[in-house]
This record gives C-alpha cells, sequence and structure tokens, in this order.
C-alpha cells in the first residue's frame, strides 16, 4: 500500500479515539502522521509511493485527547527486511528503552542522552544531532530539549516527578548527518544510509518511569 493509505487509515483511526491529530497544520505540515521510508529519518509526508518487502518504515504519531498530547514512533519492516537493517531497528529501539530506564528523579536529561549516545555509537551507527526529544503536554514541543547526544553543557534540566517528556532517539545506519528535501519537510540522511526512529512519551514519577505511549504490539484498541 501506498504511505497515503496508511495516513488515511490513521485518521479514522485517531477519530475513532475522539482525538486529533497533533502534527496536521503543526507549522503547516500537511500530514496526519509521519512516515519516513528507508533513507529518510523523520518528518516523512504521506504520498502515493507504494512500499515494497524489504522497506523500513517510520511511523511517528501524535494525538491531541482531552488537550493533552501523546507522541510515539516506531519502525517496522515491511515484511521482513534485511539482517542489517533489522539490527539498525533492534538498536534503535534498545536505545530508546536505556533512555527511559535514566528518567527519574536524581537523574538529568543528559543522563537519558548519554544512555542513548552510548549504545548507539558501541553499535558503529550515527545518532542525528538536529533533531531531539522533548517535552510534552499540552503543547507537542515542550521544554526541555531531550537530545539524543551529550551537547557537553555544562548543566542540564534535573528530571522531577511530573514532567511528560518525549524520548525519540533517531538512528542512522552511517553517518548522523542529514539533510532536508526540496518539500520542505522529509529530512533523509546525507549519506543515503537507512535510519530508524523509535519515541515513546513518559511520565517522570517517584520511582520507576512510566511509559504514557505503550500499546500492545497489536495495536488492540485497549477497553
Ligand atoms: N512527532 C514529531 C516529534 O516527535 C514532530 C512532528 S512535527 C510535524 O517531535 F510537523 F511533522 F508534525
Ligand atoms: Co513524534
Ligand atoms: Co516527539
Amino acid at each position: 500500500m501506498s504511505t497515503r493509505q496508511i495516513d488515511n487509515f490513521a485518521a479514522e483511526r485517531i477519530r475513532s479515539y475522539d482525538a486529533k491529530s497533533a502534527f496536521i497544520g503543526y507549522r503547516g505540515y500537511p500530514c496526519q502522521t509521519c512516515l519516513s521510508v528507508n533513507d529518510e529519518v523523520v518528518h516523512g509526508l504521506a504520498t502515493e509511493r507504494e512500499l515494497k518487502f524489504g522497506d523500513i518504515l517510520s511511523i511517528d504519531v501524535g494525538v491531541v485527547h482531552k488537550g493533552f498530547i501523546g507522541d510515539t514512533a516506531r519502525t517496522i519492516s515491511v515484511g521482513g527486511c534485511s539482517l542489517a537493517a533489522q539490527r539498525l531497528l533492534d538498536v534503535t529501539e534498545q536505545s530508546l528503552y536505556l533512555g527511559i530506564a535514566q528518567a527519574r528523579p536524581g537523574n538529568r536529561v543528559v543522563d537519558i542522552s548519554i544512555a542513548v549516545q552510548q549504545y548507539v555509537e558501541a553499535n558503529h551507527f550515527g545518532v542525528v544531532r538536529e533533531f531531539v526529544g522533548h517535552g510534552v503536554g499540552r503543547s507537542m514541543h515542550e521544554e526541555p530539549q531531550v537530545p539524543n547526544f551529550d551537547e557537553g553543557k555544562k548543566s542540564s534540566p534535573k528530571l522531577k516527578p511530573g514532567m511528560t517528556i518525549a524520548i525519540e532517539p533517531m538512528v542512522n545506519a552511517g553517518r548522523p548527518e542529514v539533510k532536508i528535501l526540496k518539500d520542505g519537510w522529509t529530512v533523509v540522511t546525507q549519506d543515503g544510509s537507512l535510519s530508524a526512529h523509535f519515541e515513546h512519551t513518559v511520565l517522570v514519577t517517584d520511582g520507576e518511569p512510566e511509559i504514557l505511549t505503550w500499546v500492545k504490539p497489536s495495536g488492540s484498541k485497549p477497553e
């Protein structure tokens, strides 16, 4: 199917929850979701492009419900992919969970950044610098920024119970550099290598971080 068909499906599904896409209209963004294929990193637009066996597809969904936003992404293969591509997906997903594990009081945002970057680079992949995670709540992008690499700054915000942040490593199989296509949105790897993206909206609590965007992989609707 085309990414346009997937975006249409998402639109219906979002409506069925009495929610709204947080993306459409955001700074003029024209689609319900972001659908990024292969060397596309993030902010891929829904098009007539048909997916083929072995492609990897990053699906980023943000919805507003009762005034609050949830933002989540994952990269999947279309019917399976090469072992090299699957390793990229696995490393990126694991880096997200290592980042989430740092989202606890007493830590700082940079502890999340370091956990993600170290794991990604130990696996010889490139972590994207130009786009970062973020606070999320009544607006999609709130303070603090949550980079996936150590910016080397002297200070970093303390994590406190009640904070809600989107942690979202974007990982390239090759070099970390990206560029934006002429459509003004689609971010692609400069070297043409594959890229993956996993994201969760996470609540910092007194104890374990709570993943607010966790759903069963089937996506079955909760009661
Ligand atoms: N969901 C993206 C993020 O994770 C932002 C999408 S911006 C849009 O931060 F304009 F493309 F919708
Ligand atoms: Co997102
Ligand atoms: Co986000």
